[in-house]
């Protein structure tokens, strides 16, 4: 081998690889290349290996040769590695436009919530005023300043959950009623809404459920006013203006005289029932008096509905316990509530 063949056959080696390279559309392509030009079986390696037949002058300068070529290819092969990836990234040819999109899950708002809020709304265009209480109560907002005395048995009516020091979870919003006319003076006009819990599980009941409480302070409230309201609030609610209402007379100790209320429903058989939706009632004297109200002069009518009883007559579901079991399939009916 002679240093000029050499030369002239590294020459074309060069100008082979670069064309080919330049050629490449992938990176696959790519590396059969590499394979090609300085892979074991290529003839610049054939070239390395018949350095050994010439003497070391010689062999300095092919080497060097060599070199030069198989480091120039390594540039090329690296350049155009650089830019097959980039164009990988950015080529169209990877995307199908007809592949259908991967849509993304979108929430929304738990049933209860929005029966919640239709309710809350139709109440403040009544001019309730809208307010919180804490979940976490004590034996005297839940039970004694509404006329429940320790030891009397209303308090076993409640299956209420214990906590430590004579906390409790609220068996019912009417806490609130005591916590507003604590902090408000007659008049008093508001909604209370929440959560409730009571020891209790089956198709009608679950152990945490809503209620809307309601009360209204002030002079000369009568019982017709509060009928009155409720008609109003469960025609407009089921948007039904001959909705069956059935006052039943019933007993709360925070309220004389005190009622419940069914509505009328036909259930999947066809038949006829009745559902009660809510307690309501006078605020008793003795509620008004541990308030500091004077019930010479002020009187006044409260409320307790149930949102989930609401709920089972407005979306048509038998079972209570669905709305809480978190199954997707139960709670996508309702998304566009
Ligand atoms: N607190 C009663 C209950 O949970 C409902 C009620 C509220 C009754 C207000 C009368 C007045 O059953």
């Amino acid at each position: 081998m002679s240093g000029n063949t050499l030369k002239n056959d590294l020459k074309k080696v060069l100008e082979e690889a670069t064309k080919s390279i330049k050629a490449v559309n992938n990176l696959d392509e790519l590396e059969s290349m590499r394979v090609k030009f300085l892979g074991k079986k290529s003839s610049l390696n054939s070239f390395m290996k018949s350095l050994s037949e010439l003497n070391s002058e010689e062999k300095a300068i092919a080497g060097k040769s060599l070199n030069n070529v198989k480091n120039a290819i390594n540039s090329i092969l690296e350049e155009r590695k650089a830019l097959l990836s980039k164009v990988s990234i950015n080529s169209k040819d990877e995307f199908d436009l007809t592949m259908p999109g991967r849509s993304s899950s979108v929430g929304s708002i738990h049933p209860i919530t929005k029966i919640m809020g239709k309710s809350i709304e139709i109440f403040e265009s009544l001019k309730f005023e809208c307010v919180e209480g804490p979940e976490v109560e004590d034996e005297f907002h839940n039970f004694s300043a509404l006329n429940i005395p320790e030891s009397h048995p209303a308090r076993a009516m409640h299956d209420t959950f214990y906590l430590d020091n004579n906390f409790l979870l609220r068996t019912h919003t009417s806490s609130v009623q005591v916590r507003t006319m604590d902090q408000q003076d007659p008049p008093i006009r508001i909604i209370a809404p929440g959560k409730v819990y009571r020891k209790d599980s089956d198709i009608t009941h679950t152990p945490m459920f809503h209620q809307i409480e309601g009360l209204y302070i002030d002079k000369e409230v009568s019982f017709s006013n509060l009928k009155s309201i409720i008609n109003i609030f469960l025609k407009s609610f089921f948007e039904q203006d001959d909705l069956k209402i059935r006052f039943r007379p019933s007993y709360f100790p925070f309220t004389e005289p005190s009622a419940e209320v069914d509505i009328e429903y036909v259930d999947s058989k066809g038949n006829k029932n009745w559902l009660e939706i809510l307690g309501c009632g006078m605020v008793h004297p003795n509620v008004l008096d541990m308030a500091k109200i004077d019930s010479s002069i002020y009187s006044g009518y409260a409320f307790g509905l149930g949102v989930e009883r609401l709920a089972m007559l407005k979306l048509g579901i038998t079972d209570l316990r669905l709305f809480y079991e978190n199954d997707l399939r139960f709670l996508k009916q309702f998304q566009r509530m």
